[in-house]
């Protein structure tokens, strides 16, 4: 009776193990911008994602999807019909999530371009934004770029975007300027967590109501 589960955790093993190397060696290079040591646990990925309830044809967009750890979850609760982009930075984890899941598009290039990157192709403003971007540790002016498009893609609209923040780096100088700035640009807050069952643990943000 358990040996389907075992021998599904015996083939994650391997994955997470190979995932968690090659995420550690990208950011050796790229400190600034992967900015975590381990890609995030499924625990913090469900509680990021949160529930889905997409109709068809609406539109979540993640950013910064890494080894996918999130992109696993929204696969799994992605309602029929609807849309998912993934966009990432950097070149090695855009070839590995294009590689890992077919079904899935993932653009390459920056999050700040997110409203020239859905026009380009033809999508809709989304519903949903969930985000990987280690905000704490992006320089100024790409924390401001990326906030900017988030609030240009959603105002007006129910949707909410929703981010995480390690609990360590919750008092850091640049995790504060971030919430400050996304304070006045959304009308509503919630901090989910922490997260315990993360390397390290993490809180989950969520915004709604763009200004
Ligand atoms: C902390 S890692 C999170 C990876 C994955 N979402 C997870 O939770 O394990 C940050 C990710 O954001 C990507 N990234 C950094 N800056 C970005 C940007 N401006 N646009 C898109 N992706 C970016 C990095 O390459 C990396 O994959």
């Amino acid at each position: 009776m358990n040996a389907p589960t075992r021998a599904r955790e015996s083939s994650a093993k391997p994955k997470r193990l190979r995932d968690g190397l090659g995420f550690f060696g990208t950011f050796l290079k790229n400190p600034g911008s992967v900015g975590a040591v381990l890609p995030s646990s499924r625990y913090l990925a469900r509680a990021l994602v949160g529930r889905l309830e997409l109709q068809p044809g609406q539109l979540i967009v993640e950013y910064g999807p890494g080894t996918g750890p999130v992109t696993a979850i929204v696969r799994e609760s992605l309602p029929t019909g609807a849309k998912y982009l993934g966009i990432e930075l950097e070149p090695r984890f855009h070839q590995l999530l294009v590689h890992r899941y077919p079904t899935m598009d993932f653009h390459l290039g920056s999050a700040a371009d997110v409203t020239k990157i859905l026009a380009e192709r033809n999508l809709p403003r989304p519903a949903r934004i969930v985000s990987g971007l280690p905000f704490a540790s992006l320089p100024p002016a790409v924390q401001d770029a990326v906030i900017t498009g988030i609030v240009d893609s959603v105002r007006g609209t129910h949707a909410d975007f929703r981010t995480f923040q390690y609990v360590h780096a919750y008092g850091m100088k640049a995790a504060r300027r971030f919430r400050a700035l996304m304070a006045e640009r959304f009308d509503g807050f919630e901090r989910i967590g922490p997260i315990v069952r993360n390397v390290p643990p993490a809180f989950v943000l969520r915004y709604w109501g763009a200004k």
